[in-house]
């Protein structure tokens, strides 16, 4: 034990280390930041990592061809702030978090609600999912008939925004634990199909346990990143998307490959978070900011041009002003509903 807590200060005493330290308190890094962070040639890093590991402050993970460094766990974050360690707040160039990043920190965030390790996104925990999703729109009955399936996550009922017909394929994007994916599943029937994609692997294997809970063989659940959609192009009668594409780096990309994988005059059904009022780039680089949907979130305007610029004409269907107060302790922001058609 007290070799363990030897080893733990010793891993400490030194100004290096305690800069990549106070950038982990503020969020997870690939390896390749710290150089630059810390001012260090790469060899320098590795070694100071190495001591880190060592001591169990750090943890790292392999993500494709990103290694990714976190703190080892919640109580080891705790006992450095306890021990005075503060915050690196300009540890970002321009302190903005990267995109790889970003993705790792909501893939690990998401991984976790679908392990139910932690309840709901971060942006209202003293709300249940049944509250959430009765305020947002769904029916007692959509609640009641798939409640393994829904964790709170969504800002709308995108299945309730459009007619979604028997025999039609649908695709939903960040399909979470298939919520919304069993919704489009009955109305579609045994002739349509129903794929949701989603990237976190803990969420994929929630939704595929759903689906046989719930009996469904007319819905897929694909890993994939919706900024390169596993998913053929011109297959799709609708794409519907519930919260998902404020958390992605290329919103771009992502309506761009929407448009590709749609029928001609295919539709797109959405709910998402957009803001009313910019933030700060530290709150953009806020962990538990960009994982409640807010962080990550475009200005409406913005967000609706780089739609257009997709190719796709936008009706607004509904603007949920009043989610801020309810949700978001009265962020500037609102929950946009949209339906898009190509063609
Ligand atoms: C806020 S939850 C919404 C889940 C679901 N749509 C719902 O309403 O219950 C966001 C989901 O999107 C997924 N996600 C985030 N970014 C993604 C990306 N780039 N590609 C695929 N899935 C992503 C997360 O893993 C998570 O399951």
């Amino acid at each position: 034990m007290t070799e363990e807590k030897a080893r733990f200060f010793k891993a400490l005493g030194d100004r290096t280390r305690l800069t990549i330290v106070g950038c982990l308190l503020k969020h997870d890094h690939c390896a390749c930041d710290f150089s630059e962070i810390a001012g260090k040639d790469q060899t320098t890093i590795s070694r100071h990592l190495k001591i880190l590991l060592e001591a169990g402050i750090l943890r790292y993970e392999k993500d494709g061809r990103y290694v990714i460094y976190s703190l080892q766990d919640d109580m080891m974050k705790e006992t450095l702030e306890k021990c005075g360690i503060k915050k690196v707040d300009s540890c970002c160039p321009g302190s903005l978090m990267d995109a790889d990043t970003k993705k790792h920190v909501v893939k690990k965030n998401y991984g976790k609600i679908a392990l139910g390790m932690v309840q709901g996104c971060g942006c209202c925990d003293d709300l249940s999912g049944e509250e959430i999703a009765g305020s947002i729109g769904y029916s007692n009955e959509d609640i009641s008939s798939f409640s393994d399936a829904n964790l709170g996550l969504g800002c709308g009922n995108p299945t309730a925004l459009g007619d979604i017909h028997e025999g039609e394929v649908v695709l939903d994007l960040g399909s979470g634990a298939g919520f919304d994916s069993f919704l489009a599943a009955r109305k579609v029937g045994k002739t349509g199909r129903v794929i949701g994609v989603d990237m976190t692997a803990e969420m994929l294997a929630k939704a595929r346990e759903n689906a046989e809970k719930y009996g469904f063989d007319n819905v897929e659940f694909r890993q994939g990143d919706i900024e390169d959609l596993p998913v053929e192009s011109g297959s799709v009668d609708v794409v519907m998307s519930n919260c998902v594409i404020n958390l992605v780096p290329d919103k771009s990309r992502v309506f761009r490959e929407a448009h590709r994988v749609l029928k001609d005059n295919g539709r797109m059904y959405l709910s998402d978070i957009v803001l009313l009022k910019d933030l700060t780039p530290e709150e953009r680089s806020d962990e538990k900011l960009i994982c409640a949907c807010v962080g990550g979130a475009l200005m409406k305007e913005d967000y609706l041009s780089i739609i257009r610029e997709a190719g796709f004409t936008i009706r607004i269907i509904d603007e949920d002003k009043d989610i801020s107060k309810r949700q978001y302790s009265g962020y500037p922001l609102e929950s946009l509903k949209l339906e898009l058609r190509k063609g």
